[in-house]
């Protein structure tokens, strides 16, 4: 049986005059990847700080397995069910790693420290110190602390912003591994690669607001485009064959000729076209993604850090 849990019915936030949080509501099922995307500023962390308990709504209510986030004494329950890795994670840096997490097991009565580092492959270097440790490894530790309990749903910010691809990727493998135990996963992240192999369903933010909310592969098919072909390089005069055989042709800024087709086995009849005007060409075929949502739905691209482009 599908369950909620958790229910956010019109939150709104204001700083002062800033509307942060504008009318936000969504929900996430038990064993999912819910990612919230968006631009810096767009939300994603006060949204998710209100389902932790960090900071209460203006007006609206979220419930998280039930419990209300505006009430004093389910909002307790809650961070005793709940793992969380902030965006502005920080630990103790003259603690070691073991340390560290163990901090957070015994604020969370939790006694399967070996277990997490283990299965974050830090048990290795748990007698390191926190401050000795790279930006990635560091982040891990957070992931671990976040850990700590089994809770049943788990709150990343951002879990690897800033990291190398190789360093994501590995993260990538951790965050599977928390929805295959069975908690449900809650994620921001820039990375629009990172929301659409880990979710399940995301919603894009935009100034306190969501533009867009559903399932990956839905998403994509309503809003993602067509197939590309792109080629690297292509003669003036094959790209002319391509237009007189009825393709639209567009080239890019960065000098990529583009093509766009309806599947993606029409790269044969492109490269067999070209062929019979004498040209070796090969296209690479780019299928449509969450980026081509986000720049159809927003009307811009995000960089890594956030900023719309
Ligand atoms: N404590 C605060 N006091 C005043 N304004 C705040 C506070 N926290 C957030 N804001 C404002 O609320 C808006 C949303 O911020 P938030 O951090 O939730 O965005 P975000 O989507 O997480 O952005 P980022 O991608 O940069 O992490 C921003 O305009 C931010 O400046
Ligand atoms: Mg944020």
């Amino acid at each position: 049986m599908v369950s909620e849990v958790v229910v956010v019915e019109g939150i709104v936030k204001k700083y002062g005059g800033v509307v942060a949080v504008d009318n936000v509501s969504f929900r996430v099922y038990r064993g999912e990847v819910f990612s919230l995307l968006g631009p810096n500023g767009a939300g994603k962390t006060t949204t998710v700080e209100i389902l932790e308990c960090l900071r209460t709504p203006t007006s609206g209510d979220a419930f998280v397995k039930g419990l209300s986030v505006k009430n004093p004494g389910d909002s307790m329950k809650i961070k005793q069910i709940i793992g969380v890795l902030p965006q502005d994670f920080k630990a103790i840096d003259n603690l070691t790693v073991f340390e560290n997490v163990q901090l957070a097991a015994v604020a969370k009565k939790a006694d399967n420290i070996q277990e997490v580092l283990d299965s974050l492959g830090l048990w290795e270097i748990r007698k390191q110190m926190f401050s000795k440790l790279s930006g990635g490894l560091k982040r891990r530790v957070g992931i671990a602390m976040a850990l700590v309990g089994n809770p049943e749903i788990v709150f990343l910010d951002e879990p690897t912003t800033g990291f190398d691809p190789e360093a994501r990727r590995e993260t990538w493998l951790y965050i599977k591994n928390i929805q295959k135990s069975g908690a449900t996963v809650i994620l921001t992240t820039h990375y629009m690669e990172e929301a659409e192999r880990l979710s399940d369903r995301v919603a894009v933010m935009v100034r306190g607001r969501i533009a867009v909310e559903g399932r990956v592969r839905e998403l994509v098919a309503k809003y993602g485009g067509r197939t590309r072909l792109v080629f690297d390089f292509l003669e003036p005069e094959a790209a002319q064959l391509l237009r007189e055989g009825g393709y639209l042709v567009e080239q890019t800024e960065e000098g990529l000729v583009v093509i766009k087709v309806e599947k993606e086995s029409e790269v044969f009849d492109v490269v067999a076209l070209l062929r019979s005007g004498g040209f070796m060409a090969y296209p690479q075929v780019r299928q449509p993604g969450l980026e081509d949502v986000f720049l159809s739905v927003i009307g811009s691209r995000l960089s890594e850090t956030g900023e719309l482009i």
